[in-house]
C-alpha cells in the first residue's frame, strides 16, 4: 500500500479549489502554490528531530529545543516545481536547493532530463522533492532515480495534486519514499492530464499559455 498523506486541512482544501479554477490568473496562482506548499511543508516536517539547547532569556537560563539532525535539501522538478520553492524556504530558510530539469514528451508522456544539480553531501540530507503534479509518475520516478544514484536516501515527495495512476507507479518504484499531497484526483485523461486537475501547472505558474 502507498505511503501517502493527503492533507485535508480546510485552508489547504480551500486554496486548492481556487487554484483549480480557470478564472485564477498567473499572479494569484503563484501565490497560492507558495501558500499551499508552506502549509504542507509545516506538517510534513513534523518528524524533524529536536535537540536540547541552552538559551538565556532576559529572565533566566533554560534548556529548550531546536531542530537537530539532517540538514534539509529541496529539489524542485523544473519547471513547475520552482513554484513551490519559496513555500519551503519561507519556513526553512537554510534549506539547500537542487534542481532537476525534466519535461514530458507530449506524445509518449516519457520524461526527458535536461538539467540536474544537487547540493553537496546529499547522502546526509533530508530531501524533499517538489512538483505540483503527479500524473503518470514518470517524472517523479526519474527524479528519484537520479537522486538515489547520487546517494540520496532520506527522501520525501511533495506534490499538490496526484492521480491514482501516479501514486501507484511512484509507490511501486520507490516504496521507501513517502508521498505528501493536497488532493488525490479522479484519473488521467487520454492526454495524460489529471482530471479534474488544474491544467498545465508550469504554464499557469509562468504564464506561458
Ligand atoms: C509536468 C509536471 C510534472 C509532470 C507530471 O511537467 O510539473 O513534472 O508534468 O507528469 P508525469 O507524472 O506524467 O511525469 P511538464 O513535463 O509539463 O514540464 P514543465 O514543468 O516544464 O511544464
Ligand atoms: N502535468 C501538468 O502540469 N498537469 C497535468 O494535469 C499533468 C501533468
Amino acid at each position: 500500500m502507498a505511503n501517502i498523506t493527503i492533507f485535508d486541512h480546510p485552508l489547504i482544501q480551500h486554496k486548492i479549489s481556487v487554484l483549480r479554477s480557470e478564472d485564477t490568473g498567473n499572479k494569484e496562482f503563484r501565490e497560492l502554490v507558495k501558500e499551499i506548499t508552506m502549509l504542507m511543508c509545516y506538517e510534513s516536517l513534523r518528524d524533524l528531530p529536536l535537540k536540547d539547547v541552552t538559551v538565556k532569556t532576559p529572565i533566566t537560563e533554560t534548556v529548550t529545543k531546536m531542530v537537530d539532525g539532517p540538514k534539509l535539501a529541496i529539489v524542485p522538478i523544473l519547471r513547475a516545481g520552482l513554484g513551490m520553492v519559496d513555500g519551503v524556504t519561507s519556513i526553512v530558510p537554510a534549506a539547500r536547493i537542487g534542481h532537476i530539469g525534466l519535461y514530458r514528451d507530449e506524445e509518449t508522456l516519457e520524461p526527458h532530463e535536461y538539467y540536474c544539480k544537487l547540493p553537496p553531501n546529499i547522502e546526509k540530507r533530508q530531501i524533499i522533492v517538489l512538483d505540483p503534479m503527479l500524473a503518470t509518475g514518470g517524472s517523479a520516478i526519474a527524479a528519484l532515480n537520479f537522486i538515489k544514484q547520487h546517494g540520496g536516501k532520506n527522501i520525501k515527495f511533495m506534490c499538490l495534486i496526484a492521480a491514482p495512476e501516479g501514486i501507484k507507479a511512484l509507490s511501486e518504484a520507490h516504496p521507501d519514499v513517502p508521498i505528501f499531497c493536497a488532493s488525490k484526483d479522479e484519473k488521467l485523461n487520454e492526454k495524460g492530464y489529471i482530471v479534474p486537475g488544474l491544467g498545465d501547472a508550469g504554464d499557469r505558474i509562468f504564464g506561458t499559455k
